[in-house]
């Protein structure tokens, strides 16, 4: 059913009101095991979370124009409010807002072991705590054929609202689990026959292109460290190799995302990824969705 609405104030809007915090329960964001809720903005981050096989819990449209997948949402009887602009954007805090929000349960995350028995390409980050950033290496590592993420417990949400349209929301549906110490998940990759490779512009690496000329690993990783930081002492000591990408006229560094878009495809797998659980649905569309708040946090 749509219900129209147009007090701000209508406590049948609260879910929408709330903001990162309130929509992810404390396990989402830093362990394994969470089970709050996620916030999808436009018609595409929506879609992309209902063959996903998500749960919705309320959305929010546009009165003027509803989107089609609106429809589909409201034949499942999940509440539909429809208002004008300027009553959703006083309700969500969001500027100009998508013709859709939508509330969604979180999808059941793989473990740090079951990840490393599935997987034969995993991209592990270790304090990247800009949720673009975050957003950008699963765009990468799934538009690239590789199997899963493992986040440490530092790292941004991959389901948090600018990770998931900065990812176009190909978050929702990739691999992804979490530990609080990446050093301890690098340890379970070597012990699984993974070889791992963690990234460091540092001069002391190995170049990834001498890397991709050998043949390819059968279980492979990379590690993707901080904006400013790097990698931690710990996982470069674990590692097997130190991998660095060459730099040239003076910068010392990629950003966080732009370093997993070149390792991913020069260590890319022969074989595109067979979906694991939980993986997206074929027949996405990709359509660019402007970032349109400001990015008050590094962006490496
Ligand atoms: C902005 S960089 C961090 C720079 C930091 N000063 C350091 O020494 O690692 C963020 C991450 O991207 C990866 N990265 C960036 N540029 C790289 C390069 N030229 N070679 C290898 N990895 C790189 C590394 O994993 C790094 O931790």
């Amino acid at each position: 059913m749509v219900i129209p609405v147009d007090d701000p104030g209508d406590p049948r809007l609260e879910v929408f009101r709330r903001n990162e915090r309130g929509l992810a329960n404390r396990p989402d964001r830093r362990d394994d095991a969470g089970a709050g809720l996620f916030l999808a903005e436009g018609d595409l981050v929506v879609e992309r979370a209902l063959r996903a096989g998500c749960t919705a819990v309320a959305a929010l449209v546009d009165d003027a124009r509803p989107p089609a997948v609106a429809h589909r949402l409201d034949t499942q009887a999940v509440p539909v409010y429809a208002g004008g602009e300027r009553m959703r954007a006083l309700v969500t805090g969001l500027g100009v807002p998508h013709a859709i929000i939508a509330v969604f349960r979180r999808p059941r995350r793989p473990t740090v072991a079951g990840l490393v028995a599935a997987a034969n390409r995993l991209v592990l980050v270790e304090a990247v705590d800009n949720p673009v950033n975050v957003g950008g290496i699963v765009r990468n590592a799934a538009g690239l054929g590789w199997d899963g993420l493992i986040l440490d417990g530092t790292s941004a949400d991959p389901l948090a609202r600018r990770a998931l349209r900065v990812s176009m929301g190909q978050a929702i549906g990739f691999p992804h689990a979490r530990l609080r110490h990446l050093a301890e998940a690098v340890e379970q990759l070597r012990a699984a026959g993974f070889t791992v490779a963690a990234l460091t512009p540092a001069a002391d690496g190995v170049d990834l292109a001498d890397l991709a000329a050998q043949p390819p690993a059968a279980r492979l990783a990379v590690v993707i460290g901080a904006e400013r930081a790097g990698l931690s002492a710990e996982v470069l000591a674990a590692a097997t190799w130190r991998v660095r990408i060459p730099m040239a006229g003076g910068v010392d560094s990629l950003n966080a995302a732009a370093a997993s878009a070149v390792a991913c495809w020069a260590l890319r797998p022969a074989v595109p990824r067979a979906q694991l659980s939980g993986s997206a649905g074929p027949g996405d569309e990709p359509v660019d969705e402007p970032v349109d708040e400001p990015v008050d946090d590094a962006v490496g």
